[in-house]
C-alpha cells in the first residue's frame, strides 16, 4: 500500500490498520524520510517500509512520484491521501498567499495525485482502492473556511472520480473524519465529537469491506451532519 503524506497521524494509522489486514509492503510517499520511516517504526508496522519523495505543492512531478512508489509497492491494494494542512483563519487573512499555498497543497496537489494514483491502481489486474481523506469541514463553511473549502473541493472532486473510475474496477473511498488527536491538532480545542487516528483507520477497513463511496468517523457524523448542513446559521454556528 502507498500513503501520499507518509508522515500524516492518521494516514499512518491506516497503514498500520492494512498492514494488520495483509498488507505486505507499505510506502511512504513524503518531504521527510527518516521521520515518516520512524513513524512507521513507532507505529508497529513490521513489514517492508520504503520512501520516496512526495511534495503536493509540485504536481508536475505527481505521475513520476506515484509510478516510482507503484514500482516499490508491487501489487497494491490502496493508496491513501493523507497530506494537508490545516492553518488558521486570521492568519489566512493576513496573509493571502498562505491561503493560496493551503488551497494548491490540499486541493490542486490531491486531485493531481488523486487522478495518478487511479490511473496506476486501474492498470493493476486486481485494481484496488483510493482512500481520500476530506473532512467534516467540507459540509458547511465554518470559521476555518479557507481549509473547509480546500475540503469542500477535495471532497467534490473525489466523489466524481469515484463515479468516473468505478468502471475500470477502482473503489474511490472519501472520508469525512471529525476531530481527529494528530500533530495537525495539537494546540486546537477539542471537539465534542473527536475521535482517535486508530479509530479512523478501523472505520476505513470496515467500510472497505462494504460499498459505500462516503466513509464518516465516527459514523454517527452521518447523522449530526443532516442538522448541521441545513440549520439555519445562527443555530449550525452552536452545533
Ligand atoms: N486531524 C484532524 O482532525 C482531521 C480531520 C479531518 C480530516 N483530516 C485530514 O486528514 C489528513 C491527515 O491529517 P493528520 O491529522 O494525519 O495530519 P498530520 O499528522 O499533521 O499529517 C499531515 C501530513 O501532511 C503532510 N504534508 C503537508 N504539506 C505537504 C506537502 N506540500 N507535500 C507533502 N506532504 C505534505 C505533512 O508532511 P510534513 O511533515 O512534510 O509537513 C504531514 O505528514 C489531512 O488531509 C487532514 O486535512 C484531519
Amino acid at each position: 500500500m502507498i500513503v501520499l503524506g507518509g508522515g500524516s497521524d492518521i494516514g499512518i494509522a491506516i497503514a498500520a490498520e492494512l498492514v494488520a489486514r495483509g498488507a505486505e509492503t507499505v510506502v511512504l510517499a513524503g518531504r521527510n524520510h527518516e521521520q515518516m520511516r520512524e513513524q512507521a517504526l513507532e507505529a508497529g508496522i513490521g513489514v517492508r517500509i520504503e520512501t520516496v519523495d512526495f511534495d503536493a505543492r509540485y504536481p508536475e512531478n505527481h505521475v513520476g512520484t506515484i509510478e516510482e512508489a507503484f514500482t516499490l509497492a508491487g501489487d497494491t491494494q490502496a493508496v491513501v491521501v493523507a497530506f494537508g494542512v490545516l492553518g488558521d483563519t486570521a492568519s489566512y487573512e493576513a496573509n493571502p498567499a498562505l491561503a493560496g499555498g493551503a488551497a494548491v497543497t490540499n486541493f490542486a496537489g490531491a486531485v493531481s495525485a488523486s487522478l495518478a494514483a487511479t490511473r496506476a491502481l486501474a492498470r493493476q489486474p486486481r485494481s484496488g482502492a483510493l482512500i481520500v481523506l476530506s473532512s467534516v469541514a467540507a459540509v458547511r463553511p465554518r470559521a476555518n473556511y479557507v481549509y473547509g473549502s480546500t475540503k469542500a473541493g477535495l471532497d467534490f472532486f473525489a466523489r466524481g472520480l469515484a463515479a468516473s473510475v468505478k468502471r475500470r474496477g477502482v473503489r474511490v473511498l472519501v472520508v469525512r473524519p471529525g476531530f481527529v488527536e494528530t500533530k495537525m491538532t495539537r494546540g486546537v480545542r477539542g471537539k465534542l465529537v473527536g475521535t482517535t487516528p486508530d479509530r479512523v483507520a478501523h472505520d476505513i477497513a470496515e467500510a472497505l469491506e462494504g460499498r459505500s463511496t462516503v466513509c464518516w468517523s465516527p459514523g454517527i457524523l452521518r447523522w449530526l451532519s443532516i442538522p448541521l448542513r441545513i440549520a439555519p446559521d445562527f443555530l449550525a454556528r452552536r452545533l
